[in-house]
């Protein structure tokens, strides 16, 4: 990737999110998204396309080293003794020795597993240089502070969770600020609800942009990391060309208060949130 590319901390600002999307419709995705310029591929055990996300990754033919990708562990695989195991076949799946970002996607659902059990197994991994760093998805404040506890020197890089305009989930986001924590917002496009807002078309217009790509550098413009997901080749380009987009204060001003508090993702699995 150019060197004049954003990055939050080592992770481009701007990634592809691959929830969803399996088979050829994950191969296509990926593959346009590096033709597009994009360097910053968002991947999950849970998503069942890590074979064909590393399979578009090593047809694309860009260098290894140019592309960062993570990958996530389901909470499956936090027994004893299976973390490693499963991180061993994400690697053999995606064909590298290491992934750039190794997050853990959910806190053990209904606490199955507690949370010393899995952070002890996934602290052995980065330190076998499985990941280059590692983070957390969907972990809440009290969450992320015993996490910190027991990861000891080795940094949480980001925590990934849901964050658009219309939810733009400040109580989490600003307690990961303050403790050197970043954002990756997923969701960043309100998985196509942002479609048709009024006050994203109005600034939109003024940039010559969508709305969609308004709801996007908006959140760049917050300093978070953004991974929007799409299906179609003319829709990965646009939103991934979002990123040059130049907000003013008054207007992300006025974007901060689209915030409704609209939560997309609430499953029965999910912690309660801050
Ligand atoms: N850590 C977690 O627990 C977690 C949870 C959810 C998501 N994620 C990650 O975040 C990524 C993004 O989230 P998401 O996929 O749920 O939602 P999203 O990116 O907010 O929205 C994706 C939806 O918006 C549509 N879309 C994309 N670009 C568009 C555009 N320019 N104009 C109009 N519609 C557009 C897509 O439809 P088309 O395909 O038809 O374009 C798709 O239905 C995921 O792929 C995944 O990598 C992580």
């Amino acid at each position: 990737m150019s060197t004049s590319e954003k990055r939050v901390g080592a992770i481009p600002a701007m990634g592809y999110g691959t929830w969803n999307r399996t088979g050829d419709e994950a191969r296509n995705g990926v593959t346009w998204a590096l033709e597009a310029g994009c360097r910053h591929i968002d991947t999950a055990q849970g998503y069942g396309n890590e074979a064909e996300v590393g399979g578009a990754i090593k047809q694309s033919g860009v260098p290894r080293d140019e592309i960062f990708i993570t990958t996530k562990v389901a909470p499956d695989n936090y027994g004893p003794g299976q973390l490693r195991p499963s991180v061993e076949q994400s690697l053999k799946k995606l064909g590298v020795d290491q992934v750039d970002l190794l997050l853990l996607h959910w806190p053990s659902p209904h606490n199955k597993y507690p949370l010393q059990t899995y952070m002890e197994q996934f602290a052995e991994v980065f330190d076998a240089g499985m990941a280059k760093s590692i983070g957390v998805s969907n972990f809440t404040i009290p969450l992320i502070t015993e996490a910190v506890e027991l990861l000891g020197d080795r940094k949480i890089t980001t925590n990934q969770v849901e964050v658009h305009v219309f939810m733009q989930n400040r109580k989490i986001v600003d307690h990961c600020s303050s403790i050197g924590v970043s954002t990756t917002a997923y969701c960043p496009l309100a998985r196509g609800e942002v479609v048709g807002d009024p006050v994203l078309a109005e600034i939109g217009a003024a940039h010559d942009a969508t709305g969609e790509q308004i709801a996007l550098a908006f959140l760049l413009a917050e300093g978070h990391v953004v991974i929007p997901s799409s299906s179609k080749r003319d829709r990965i380009v646009s939103n991934f060309a979002a990123r040059t987009i130049e907000l003013s204060e008054d207007e992300v001003q006025r974007l901060r208060g689209l915030d409704r508090d609209q939560r997309l993702v609430n499953g029965a699995w999910c912690p309660v949130w801050d």
